[in-house]
């Protein structure tokens, strides 16, 4: 499935993540542009973007999703939706079953785009298909870099760029191909972040050196509750997305 064990921090993923983003006008229009009634999420984890998305476009929604303890979360939230075990490339559906589909922060855990993406092709009939991930350049400026040196460098390696992603997304058979970076407004760090951090709340802080991850943790708290510094963090989510 992927270097992180989501059967894990199912229960820690749904205190600490919720859905939406700045990217999150962007997905519900492209899906009501594209009239979508039948709707493929490509690892829901335990629901939180299914929620969202569900209340701003009503749909049928089928949520596919590998991880059984994620997928149990997200079930006992009695969504109106099917959830299905099963892991990408692999998209255990017949030919034309959707006419929308998306992947929230999904992208970086499938090794080979490809075969995943003309998977995605396959089971659209028409429509469009839709991925939230994050660019190189938000991955090198992450404020957290200057304490947590091997972010940059683990996020780098997992997160497929941008243009890698459209071009690998053309040649699936997707045409009018695009992307959209869209950012969140500032935010303070405060404690309930840091103990965001200190739970692991990203995948990326628990693939952490040990000793790095609690030495950086031990001085941004010095900083932010000693020092009284004031760090200042933007979320920014590229959305890229393609037709068939
Ligand atoms: C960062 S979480 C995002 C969950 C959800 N989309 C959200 O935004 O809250 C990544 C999810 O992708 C799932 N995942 C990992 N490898 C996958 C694969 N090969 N195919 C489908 N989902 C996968 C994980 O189990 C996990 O639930």
């Amino acid at each position: 499935m992927s270097g992180f064990d989501y059967d894990r921090v199912a229960a820690r993923y749904d205190r600490h993540r919720s859905g939406g983003g700045p990217y999150f006008p962007r997905l519900t229009a492209l899906a009501d542009g594209c009239g979508a009634t039948r709707v493929l999420e490509v690892g829901a984890g335990t629901g939180n973007e299914t929620v969202l998305f569900l209340q701003a476009h009503p749909c049928a929604l089928t949520a596919l999703e590998p991880s059984a303890n994620m997928l149990e979360a997200g079930r006992a939230k009695g969504l109106p939706v099917r959830w299905v075990r099963g892991a990408a490339p692999a998209l255990p559906f017949q030919d034309g079953a959707f006419n929308f589909l998306f992947a929230s922060y999904v992208l970086h855990h499938v090794r080979d785009l490809g075969p995943f993406l003309s998977e995605c092709a396959r089971v659209l009939a028409c429509g469009c298909a839709a991925f939230v991930t994050v660019s190189q350049a938000f991955i090198h400026g992450h404020v957290m870099n200057a304490y947590f040196p091997s972010l940059a460098v683990i996020d780098a390696a997992r997160f497929q760029p941008i243009p890698e992603v459209e071009a690998a997304m053309r040649a699936a058979g997707f045409r009018d191909v695009a992307s959209e970076d869209s950012t969140s407004p500032p935010r303070i760090i405060d404690a309930e972040y840091i103990e965001k951090i200190a739970d692991h709340f990203i995948s990326t802080y628990a693939l952490l050196p040990e000793d790095e991850f609690a030495k950086g943790l031990a001085r941004l708290r010095e900083d932010v509750f000693l020092r009284g510094k004031r760090i200042s963090m933007v979320r920014e989510a590229t959305l890229v997305w393609g037709f068939r």
